[in-house]
């Protein structure tokens, strides 16, 4: 949803720039621009399109500099173009800025600021906010800046640079995620860690409300009436490898292999003699005694991992479980309570729509637990308790091993609420966090095994919509790889429970509509079978995810992809990875970008 980069220092600040605007380009690929200043002229730069546009503009025509701000698009207000692709400038094309997030009363702006003589170049929101500060700047920018967030309604995480002020870039954040990396003789304001991490791995967290004025030296933090502020410092964990595709083709294939890496670090330390260790509930073992229900809300992928946590909680701890959107909670006007447990599950933390949620939650009097993967991210602010995913940095657009990561942690919270609620006891615990430990072993196995993947992409060459089916557990398994196929390969793709097809969907089956089945050993295994038989009845060729040792289901299915042996309710996390490789391949193979899929952006900031 936009990255934005600013770089002061004594490096090229292009170099920089463009550095850090590949390492947010999944945030949106609309468009890229840079602006820098250098010998009293402030120079900007700016492309349609992908980031490598860009790249050649500076190739050809370098620009000179020590300070200077980038940004990359992904369009809300006004369509693709040089004129509406940021950094913006005010009339005296002294001032530029970048802007993450939305700014809602824009058209009023737009109009009062018409209305004093400003030229209003472009269709966006942002080009207001360089005319607001120009409109109030006497002088001193970080007052301007200020000055100006106060007439904005909405979201915005902001660099600003003005050519009067060569040796300063001021930063400013509200519901959209900004930090500095603040490095030795120099900093780097960006959307996100990864853009700062080839410099330093010590980061400024900037929080809703407070404006940073940054120079090569200096990070000084104010509130909106500028009154100091003790920033947050962060040291990141993690290093540059991992924000780097690491000889793998694409973020995205990387971060499949990464699971079992990712499973293993995010149940690191959870059990300890018998006891499920999950302080970040923030809650006594009466107060989970006291949860009447659970609420958990999430958007897309997140959501499906939400629908594998209902069948646990409910399954383990006994308490009904309701799952919903975030977009559609927050205006159902949701049961929720101060007997009711929120689990947010969102991987960056910065969702608008599942923030929203968290917030009318609270207002309700629920408790909130988010789940992130994140660390400082805005849901962990909003929250009462954070339980975190460390699943490593997540490039991809799609997600993958955020996701069962997600799983994971949430097998945990269901553990940890049955063991409080004393609906299993100590030793059934233990065993099934037993098991759990095995699937970081289980996903290698997987990916080691799956020689027979590109072959099942063949069966997609030519199709332009597809089936995904399941039961059970095996419901949002399907929902995921149906969404996983969608975003990556843009061929329609619906998930269904199985016994739930012959009530319409059948009616699409042809030979061209390739099927795929979640079919793993399961109390309904044999019903998963007779509704894969009736697909192909009416022509459909079957993809099935099977359980190792079920060699039958090969009488069933043109193509099988085993899968170990797990208990049933653990069986999300190893049968999500074959449908993640199968997206995967037929993407590849039919050609298209996987990591930087069209229309989407890696975080929603916006409603
Ligand atoms: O960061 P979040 O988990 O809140 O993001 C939610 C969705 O936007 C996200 O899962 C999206 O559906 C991905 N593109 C899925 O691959």
């Amino acid at each position: 949803m936009c990255g934005i980069v600013g770089y002061i220092g004594p490096r090229q600040a292009s170099d920089v720039l463009l550095s850090g605007l590949a390492r947010l380009e999944y945030r949106g690929y609309d468009s890229a621009g840079v602006a820098i200043i250098d010998a009293g002229e402030l120079t900007t730069t700016r492309r349609v399109g992908k980031l490598v546009n860009l790249q050649n503009a500076l190739g050809t025509s370098p620009v000179a500099g020590n300070v200077g701000i980038g940004h990359t698009r992904w369009a809300t207000h006004g369509k693709p173009s040089e004129e509406n692709a940021h950094p913006h400038r005010d009339c005296t094309e002294r001032i530029a800025i970048v802007h993450n997030g939305i700014i809602e009363n824009y058209v009023e702006l737009r109009e009062e600021l018409r209305a004093t003589g400003h030229m209003i170049r472009s269709e966006t929101d942002t080009e207001m906010v360089a005319h607001l500060i120009e409109s109030y700047y006497e002088g001193d920018l970080k007052v301007a800046v200020a000055k100006s967030l106060k007439r904005l309604e909405g979201a915005y995480a902001l660099g600003v640079v003005h050519l009067d002020h060569p040796d300063v870039i001021v930063a400013a954040r509200k519901d959209s995620p900004l930090i500095i990396g603040a490095g030795d003789g120099e900093n780097i304001v960006a959307s996100d860690i990864p853009a700062v991490l080839e410099f330093t791995r010590e980061v400024v967290v900037l929080h809703d409300g407070e404006i940073a004025v940054v120079t090569a030296d200096s990070v000084d933090v104010f509130d909106l009436a500028l009154r100091p502020v003790v920033p947050e410092m962060l040291h990141v964990e993690w290093d540059l490898d991992a924000a780097e595709k690491g000889g793998f083709e694409d973020f995205m294939l990387k971060e499949i292999f990464e699971q079992p890496k990712a499973l293993r670090e995010t149940l690191r330390g959870r059990m300890n003699d018998g006891e499920i260790q999950l302080s970040e509930l923030a809650m006594t073992a009466e107060e989970i005694a006291g949860i009447a229900r659970v609420f958990v809300i999430a958007c897309g992928t997140s959501l499906h991992a939400g629908f594998v946590a209902k069948s646990l909680i409910e399954q383990w701890a006994r308490i009904p479980v309701e799952v919903l959107c975030s977009s559609e909670f927050r205006y159902n006007d949701p049961i929720v309570d101060d007997e009711t447990l929120v689990v947010a599950i969102t991987q960056s933390g910065e969702t608008a729509d599942t923030l929203a949620g968290v917030r009318e939650a609270r207002l309700r009097g629920a408790k909130v637990i988010a789940i992130t993967n994140v660390v400082g991210s805005r849901v962990t602010r909003e929250s009462d308790g954070v339980i975190y995913t460390h699943a490593g940095p997540e490039i991809g657009v799609a997600a993958t091993k955020t996701f069962t990561a997600q799983i994971a942690a949430l097998n945990v919270l269901g553990l940890k609420l049955a063991q409080a609620k004393g609906t299993l006891g100590s030793e059934r615990v233990q065993s099934i966090f037993d098991e759990l430990s095995t699937l970081p072993d289980v996903v290698e196995a997987i990916l080691g095994s799956l020689e027979e993947l590109q072959e099942c992409a063949e069966l997609f060459a030519d199709a332009t919509s597809s089936l995904f089916l399941g039961r059970g557990v095996g419901v949002p398994v399907a929902m995921e790889g149906a969404l996983k196929l969608k975003e990556i390969s843009y061929i329609h793709a619906e998930a269904y429970p199985a016994g739930e097809m012959k009530h319409g969907p059948i009616a699409l089956i042809t030979d061209q509509v390739p099927v795929v089945v979640v079919a793993t050993q399961g109390h309904t295994y044999e019903k998963v079978v007779s509704n894969i038989q009736e697909v192909r009845a009416r022509g459909a060729q079957v993809i099935a995810v099977a359980t190792s040792g079920d060699d039958d289901i090969r009488n069933h299915a043109e193509f099988v992809l085993h899968i170990p042996q797990t208990s049933e309710a653990l069986s999300a996390i190893p049968a999500t990875v074959p449908l993640q490789l199968l997206s995967y391949y037929v993407a590849k193979r039919r050609g298209c970008n996987v990591d930087q899929p069209r229309n989407l952006a890696k975080s929603v900031t916006v409603e």
